[in-house]
């Protein structure tokens, strides 16, 4: 140990604090210290914290992983990693957040791995100040999440759920679960060790201030509220577009999962949820799960012919992105010779409750478009008459409040405005709110948000298990239908265009079409 890892007196990091977020002291445990998660987010983001003070002082960062290293290799490791475009303070911070990293190597399912862990973390009590407090972050693939938890339980790694101090928590990445079944299944397994209120089950596009932006626009004001339902909205888009495709090695996992199980039923579902959930009596973290449960409960009960209907998959083929010839689904690398699995999905759905009864949600998500954005669209009705004249596409007279979730950050809120001179003629015009101009700041990292969050134990922005199960039951649905004889193909598109033509006979039906972004 080098000397250096005795607690400071003094830590300059500590004096930017903002008191009303200081977390606890705790040790930060990485399980897949060393993989692409870790690396590109969950190291920075606590650097990040760190450099603006808001990790506490006595806090360590653990690294597991099987290689055997020491310390040192994992410092080198991450210096190389944070020192990318790092801004002019990075030595001055960084010498400070090299002494909270310690390594402890193992094998996840090695009992003696879990006793090297004990003693490491009992050396980052003793000499870095974090009083038996622990994150357990698990950036590993799914199947190890219920052996980690099991031998974290064997090895006296995790407290009782009611103990408030010490405290133990274990994060678990996305995907929870590949289906109802296995996600229920799951849920059993992990809370035999764990409390619910233990488990923060993460969906990182919660933790995007945008995202939570949602709750403060309806609820934070007066004026969109009362409009907020069947009377004044005629339809709802929400969109999750990508660009890319399968690179970085990323087809063979992509194929077994599809974009229906990596967006939909994570991501957005949760923009659903949020975008149509009733009010909550507070902010509390169950207050609000309870409300976004609901909006999951009130999703359709579908059957096979009900999921052809209303849902579109689809599979990009060879097209041109940026000017650049990109290939198809099939030809990328780890994806299965004749594989069905849906790079697209494009959803028609009604909420079955008071507020929504009626009003057609339109969800589209793709691999390949071209280009990334993820918004949410709310589409009020039409006036009752018609007093000026219409604007040529005939979709005039109607205001749209769209939420621009990524990239320029915002809201934009668009009506109809008389074009000067002596005809009755309208023209659109639109009021716009850009987060970085209005706040002058770039919104935080989702991981930072949701990193701090678990220190302090708010759940808040973190999926209960009843969400994930709820959720789950309506994905199932749908992918039960597509394993019918009777299930249509995929439909095909070309990488760069905005998806096939059966979602744009989708939305067509009701007299709507796709916003161009
Ligand atoms: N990457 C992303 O952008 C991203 C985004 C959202 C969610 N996720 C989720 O995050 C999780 C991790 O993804 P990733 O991309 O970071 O994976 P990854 O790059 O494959 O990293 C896996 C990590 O686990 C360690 N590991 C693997 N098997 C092990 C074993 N038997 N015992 C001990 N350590 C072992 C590896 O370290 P060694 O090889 O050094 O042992 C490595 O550190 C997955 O659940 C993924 O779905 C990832």
């Amino acid at each position: 140990m080098p000397e250096s890892n005795t607690l400071p007196e003094t830590n300059p990091l500590r004096e930017a604090l903002p008191r009303s977020r200081v977390p606890d002291p705790c040790a930060v445990v990485l399980f897949g210290a060393t993989g692409d998660l870790a690396h590109r987010k969950l190291v920075p983001a606590l650097f990040q914290l760190a450099r603006g003070g808001n990790l506490p002082s006595e806090s360590a960062i653990v690294g597991f992983a099987r290689r055997d290293w020491a310390d040192a290799d994992l410092r080198a490791e991450y210096e190389k990693t944070l020192s990318k475009g790092a801004g002019a303070d990075f030595r001055e911070v960084w010498s400070q957040f090299a002494n909270r990293i310690l390594f402890s190597p193992g094998t996840f399912d090695d009992p003696a791995s879990y006793e090297k862990l004990k003693e490491t973390l009992d050396r980052a009590d003793k000499t870095l100040g974090t009083q038996g407090n622990r994150v357990y972050y698990l950036a590993v693939a799914p199947e190890f999440f219920a052996t980690i938890i099991k031998r974290l339980g064997e090895a006296g790694l995790i407290y009782p759920g009611h103990h408030e101090s010490p405290w133990s928590r274990v994060v678990v990445e996305k995907p929870f679960g590949h289906d109802l079944k296995s996600a229920r299944a799951l849920n059993r397994e992990v809370t035999a060790e764990l409390d619910e209120s233990q488990l923060y089950r993460i969906d990182h596009y919660l933790g995007k201030e945008t995202v939570q932006n949602i709750l403060a626009l309806r609820f934070g004001n007066s004026i969109f509220e009362p409009l907020w339902n069947r009377r004044h909205v005629g339809s709802v888009q929400v969109t999750v577009a990508e660009e890319v495709g399968m690179a970085g090695g990323r087809g063979s996992y992509y194929d077994t999962a599809g974009t229906i199980r990596d967006m939909v039923q994570n991501h957005m579902m949760q923009l659903l949820c949020l975008v149509a959930m009733e009010p909550p009596v507070d902010l509390s973290a169950d207050a609000v799960r309870n409300e976004k449960v609901k909006v999951l409960q009130a999703l359709p009960r579908w059957k096979p012919e009900d999921v052809f209907k209303n849902v579109v998959r689809a599979q990009y083929t060879a097209g041109s992105m940026q000017g650049s010839e990109v290939p198809g689904y099939l030809a990328e690398k780890g994806v299965a010779p004749g594989s069905k699995t849906d790079t697209y999905v494009a959803i028609r759905l009604e909420l079955n409750n008071w507020r929504w009864a009626g009003v057609p949600f339109f969800l589209r998500t793709g691999k390949r478009l071209p280009k990334r954005a993820t918004e949410i669209a709310i589409q009020f009705r039409r006036p009752p008459t018609e007093l000026f004249e219409p604007e040529a596409d005939g979709l005039s007279g109607a205001n749209q409040l769209v939420l621009r979730i990524q990239p320029n950050e915002g809201a934009s809120l668009t009506f109809e405005a008389k074009v000067p001179g002596s005809r009755r003629r309208l023209q659109e015009v639109r009021m716009d709110f850009r987060y970085g101009t209005a706040f002058a700041l770039p919104p935080p990292e989702a991981y930072e948000r949701l990193l701090v969050d678990v220190m302090l134990g708010d759940p808040t922005l973190y999926t209960r298990s009843d969400e994930v199960e709820s959720a789950w039951r309506f994905i199932s649905t749908i992918l039960d239908a597509w394993q019918q004889p009777d299930a249509p193909p995929p439909a095909t598109y070309e990488a760069g265009s905005w998806g096939p033509p059966a979602a744009d006979t989708l939305i067509a039906a009701d007299g709507a079409r796709w916003r161009r972004l």
